[in-house]
């Protein structure tokens, strides 16, 4: 999406070789503008996949997921993030370790929204090692749905998120691709 990598190339800002940050435009401040071509992408990429409800995890991914459940005219539904939770019969809970933060996130969504009818698009703001995609889609498998696809925002292409997600079956649809972030210097995938 040419809109959005200029945007990263403009605004993102590099730290080391493995961390962009874009603060500006996703992760603090957002652009609705922006956040709505990136919605509008999402829903033409799965227009056809018979999408029942967006998912996604809190916080950041929250702004893509809601232009594209729009535009897919679905509900919504943000997976929440504890640190530890007594046990609730309620809730689907599932582990996702950040190799990034290095911290194990418990997340959860409520039984009641989401079934064994639901074809789901998972939505994150950035792929890294794939592993917060994949505790989503175990939480849409609980619920007895089916993982219509994943899109990304941002995929850190010189990580292996996108290659974790592939391998376990997933359609994967990233915005942009970040080949490389060396020398200061950001690169997409050709
Ligand atoms: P993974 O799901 O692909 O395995 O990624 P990982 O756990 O390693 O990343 C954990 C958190 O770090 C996520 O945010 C993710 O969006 C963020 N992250 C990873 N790489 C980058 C990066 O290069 N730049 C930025 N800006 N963020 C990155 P989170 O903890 O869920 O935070 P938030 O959604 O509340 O903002």
């Amino acid at each position: 999406m040419e809109a959005l990598k200029s945007k990263i190339l403009t605004d993102g800002v590099v730290l080391g070789s493995q961390v962009l940050k874009v603060d500006s435009f996703l992760n603090h401040r957002i652009d609705p503008v922006l956040m709505s071509g990136i919605g509008d992408t999402f829903a033409e990429l799965f227009a056809d996949a018979g999408i029942t409800k967006v998912l996604t995890i809190e916080s950041s991914g929250i702004a893509p997921a809601v232009f594209a459940a729009l535009r897919l005219e679905v509900d919504l539904i943000f997976a929440r993030k504890r640190k530890s939770l007594t046990l609730r019969d309620d809730i689907y809970t599932e582990k996702a370790y950040s190799f990034t933060k290095q911290e194990e996130n418990e997340i959860t969504v409520s039984k009641s929204f989401l079934n064994a009818e639901d074809r789901v698009l998972i939505i994150d703001d950035f792929l890294a090692n794939g592993q917060a995609a994949l505790a989503l889609a175990r939480i849409v498998r609980q619920a007895g749905g089916e993982v219509a696809g994943i899109g990304i925002v941002i995929e850190k292409s010189f990580q292996n998120g996108r290659q974790v997600l592939l391998d376990a079956g997933f359609r994967v649809e990233s915005l942009a691709r970040v080949a490389s972030l060396e020398n200061n210097t950001i690169r997409f995938v050709e």
